[in-house]
């Protein structure tokens, strides 16, 4: 969890203790300050884009390091030093933000590859348990190990702490569900797992940079960073308990995974870092260029204060539709066809996922983003009626 640092831009004392409970309504009061919004490309434009959990807009700042890193690239004067800055300064703000040292974290690019040494390190015949429906990209390197005996029990979400057993190796979920934005119980989940001897591995891909988690409580957390965190497609943080991390093999081990980076560019023996950074892929240069600055800017605001403002935005959202109040940054309603070209019409950027649509609240999200949305989905023909047989449905 992020207690380490005063946040500068949302900084005011907490009204509310730092869960705030589900299904309270988010007072208005708990917006960021209109200067945050105005740090994003979408101020003051006529686009009301609520789709962060496909992905996450960069604070000013952070897209002019990549358009900068680029421009240096293209005239022959990339500075490999500063990018090697940004990615440890990234793998320090992302620990910072857990609550870990940086020694406990890991970078990649994508999610899958990562959870595919968590996979590779199962032994034959584990059994993993998950949640049926969650993404892909951890689903899939876990179910790909099945043709050597590994068994993957997929059971309903709210069902997956009750489903952990003594035979169970590894519970995996996503912390936030990318399809409904539904939060997992981790708590729970965690428990289920020590008492039954079982590993976690959190998903955190579309929780991290909203929603406060504490790390210490999970044995292995993925993190795509090019959401809620902000920064281009390309970054991705393996996080974890010493012990766990080191059970991982260093399947894509390159250069930049040695003990000293430009010491370990040609020839062996092999010489990895000893710490998590033994398991770190070559950085996709840009993308951390961007992720550095998209990471202090999070910090700087607070993941406190963002949890609060994204709330408050999806529980007007969910108000002006005459929805109970929920406790995610993730709203997703059954609308009828035809929907998304209505709100793309009305300058809503959402999407279509799970056949419903996805709109997602963050930190460039305004109150007036959010009134367009809901003006626009109530000129949908027929989306009164879904969303009511939707509320009854409940
Ligand atoms: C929960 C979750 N994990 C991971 C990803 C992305 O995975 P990858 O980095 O493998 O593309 C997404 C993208 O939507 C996601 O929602």
């Amino acid at each position: 969890m992020d207690t380490d640092h005063a946040p500068a831009r949302g900084d005011r004392p907490a009204p509310h203790p730092q869960q705030t409970a589900p299904n309270a309504p988010a007072a208005p009061e708990d917006l960021l300050p209109a200067d945050v919004a105005e740090q994003f490309g979408t101020a003051g434009s006529q686009t009301a884009y609520l789709n962060t959990a496909t992905y996450g807009l960069p604070p000013l700042e952070a897209h002019e390091a990549v358009v900068r890193a680029e421009r240096d690239r293209a005239t022959g004067r990339l500075d490999l030093d500063a990018m090697d800055a940004a990615v440890s300064g990234s793998r320090a703000a992302f620990a910072r933000l857990l609550g870990l040292t940086p020694d406990r974290v890991a970078v990649g690019s994508q999610a899958s590859q990562l959870v595919g040494l968590v996979a590779a390190a199962l032994p034959d015949g584990a059994e993993v348990v998950a949640a049926e429906g969650d993404f892909t990209s951890l689903l899939f390197p876990l179910l790909a190990q099945e043709q050597r005996g590994v068994h993957v029990r997929l059971v309903p979400l709210p069902e997956l702490a009750a489903s952990v057993r003594p035979s169970t190796d590894l519970v995996a979920v996503s912390a936030v569900q990318s399809s409904d934005g539904a939060v997992a119980a981790l708590d729970e989940i965690a428990a289920a797992a020590a008492a039954n001897g079982a590993r976690t591995l959190v998903d955190a891909t579309q929780a991290a940079g909203w929603l406060p988690l504490a790390a210490d409580r999970v044995d292995l957390l993925v993190c795509g960073g090019y959401k809620w965190l902000l920064a281009p497609r390309g970054t991705c943080f393996l996080a974890g308990t010493a012990e766990a991390l080191a059970e991982l093999p260093p399947l894509g081990a390159g250069w930049y995974a040695g003990a000293e980076i430009w010491d370990s560019v040609y020839g062996g023996p092999l010489r990895l870092a000893s710490d998590a950074r033994r398991l770190d892929l070559a950085p996709v240069w840009p993308a951390w260029a961007g992720q550095a600055p998209a990471l202090e800017f999070l910090a700087e605001v607070g993941v406190e204060a963002i949890h609060r403002h994204d709330l408050a935005l999806a529980a007007r959202f969910r108000s002006g539709l005459g929805l109970p109040a929920g406790d995610s940054a993730i709203v997703s309603l059954p609308l009828p066809p035809g929907s998304a070209e209505r709100l793309a019409r009305a300058g809503v950027v959402a999407a279509e996922r799970a056949g419903r649509m996805r709109f997602s609240f963050h930190l460039s999200t305004t109150p007036d983003d959010v009134d367009r949305a809901v003006e626009a989905i109530a000129s949908v023909d027929g989306a009164g009626d879904a969303l009511g047989a939707a509320t009854a449905d409940r």
